[in-house]
C-alpha cells in the first residue's frame, strides 16, 4: 500500500511527532519527513531485513509489529519484538565507512505497517541524531561468519553455513556479520 502528497503528509505528521526518536525534532523538520516517506504495508512472515543482505532503507513502524531474529550457531532466534513508534534499519545505514554494509539481523513481519526513508533522505533528515549514532543493542549476539555464499549481496545464513571465528582467524573467502567473544 503507497500513500503520496498533502494526505500522507497530514496523516503521518502527527503520529511521526509521537515516535519517541524524533520528539526534539522542531516541526519543519518533521513536515520533511513526512514529505519523504514512502508507507508500506508488510504482511505477517514477510522479511523485511535480512541479515547478511544489502539494504538502503530505513522504517518506523506505524502499526502492528515485527520480530528481530538472529541466526546463530542454533538456529534462528528471536531477539526482541518492536511495535508502533518503535525503529529498524538504522545499522547498514551508519556505517559511513562502508556505504554498502549488510542488515545485522533478520526483521520480519508480525503484520504491520511501516513508514520508510530511503538512504538518502535517512543521512539528511535524522541520521544525525545521537540516538542513532551511539545505538548499541546489548543483547546482540556475537561473533559468527558466514560463508559459502552464492550471491554478491545476499548472503544465505543456513545455519550449515556458520563458522565459529576467533581474532586473528583469516577471513578470506568469509563474510564477518557479528563478533562472538567466548570468555
Ligand atoms: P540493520 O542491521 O540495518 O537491519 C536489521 C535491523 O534490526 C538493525 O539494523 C537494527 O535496527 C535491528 N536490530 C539488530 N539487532 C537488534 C537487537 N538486538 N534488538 C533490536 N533490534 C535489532
Amino acid at each position: 500500500m503507497m500513500k503520496t502528497g498533502k494526505d500522507k503528509n497530514q496523516q503521518y505528521k502527527k503520529f511521526l511527532q509521537s515516535v519517541p526518536l524524533l520528539q526534539n525534532l522542531n516541526e519543519e523538520l518533521i513536515g520533511k519527513i513526512a514529505d519523504a516517506i514512502e508507507v508500506d504495508y508488510y504482511p505477517a512472515g514477510d522479511y523485511i531485513c535480512r541479515q547478511g543482505c544489502s539494504g538502503d532503507s530505513f522504517y518506523i513502524i506505524s502499526s502492528g509489529s515485527v520480530k528481530v531474529t538472529q541466526h546463530n550457531f542454533i538456529g534462528e532466534e528471536t531477539l526482541r519484538t518492536l511495535k508502533a513508534g518503535d525503529y529498524f534499519g538504522e545499522q547498514a545505514l551508519l556505517v559511513s565507512s562502508n556505504p554498502s554494509a549488510l542488515r545485522t539481523a533478520n526483521v520480519v513481519s508480525l503484520d504491520c505497517e511501516c513508514l520508510v526513508l530511503d538512504r538518502t533522505n535517512f543521512h539528511s533528515l535524522i541520521g544525525d541524531l545521537n540516538e542513532l549514532k551511539t545505538k548499541y543493542y546489548e543483547d546482540r549476539d556475537v561473533f559468527h561468519c558466514l560463508e559459502n555464499s552464492e550471491s554478491d549481496d545476499c548472503v544465505d545464513p543456513s545455519v550449515a553455513d556458520l563458522k565459529l571465528v576467533l581474532r586473528g582467524d583469516s577471513l578470506d573467502d568469509a563474510l564477518v556479520v557479528d563478533v562472538l567473544f567466548l570468555t
